[in-house]
């Protein structure tokens, strides 16, 4: 795992594409906190496939760098280290057990709250990655972490 700011900007595709390393070394990493612009952006390999997703979680702002990745209802998710939100690694969806707790024996039975995390594209380039910033219109839940408000929130907790 580790951590590095990026301001190389790359022009693979047009809108902002950012060269965030090396194939083999981010591989290795398995999880890598890069600032892309002013945007702080988790970028995960997981069984041969690269993701990257904010790096702030919607809910509260947690770090997703340590979280751990769970199949849920055929979806790879990432699980927050703060409260356990899962979050899907490949569209950014909040998932959630809706379950009745009281009823053990009852099957989870996991639900979508909807996009919540923005997610970004990854392209590989001759054995260089580059990460493309969302740009899906809208709110976004994880985007208040990358504003100046949520970035200060997160300096107090
Ligand atoms: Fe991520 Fe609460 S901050 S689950």
């Amino acid at each position: 795992r580790r951590s590095a700011t990026m301001s190389e900007e790359a022009t693979v595709e047009s809108g902002r594409s950012f060269l965030v390393g090396n194939k083999k070394d981010l591989i290795e990493a398995k999880r890598t906190s890069v600032t892309l612009g002013d945007r702080v952006v988790v970028v995960i390999h997981h069984q041969g496939v690269f993701y990257a997703m904010d790096q702030h979680c919607y809910h509260a702002g947690g770090s997703l760098l340590n979280g751990d990745i769970e199949e849920i209802n055929n979806k790879l998710c990432i699980v927050c280290p703060k409260h356990k939100y899962k979050i899907s690694l490949e569209e950014g969806e909040g998932i959630y057990n809706a379950s009745n707790p009281k009823d053990k024996d009852q099957p989870p039975c996991w639900m979508s709250k909807g996009i919540k995390q923005r997610v970004h594209k990854v392209t590989e380039v001759d054995g260089n990655v580059y990460v493309t910033l969302s740009v899906t219109p809208g709110w976004i839940e994880s985007d208040y972490y990358q504003t100046e408000k949520g970035r200060a929130e997160l300096k107090r907790v």
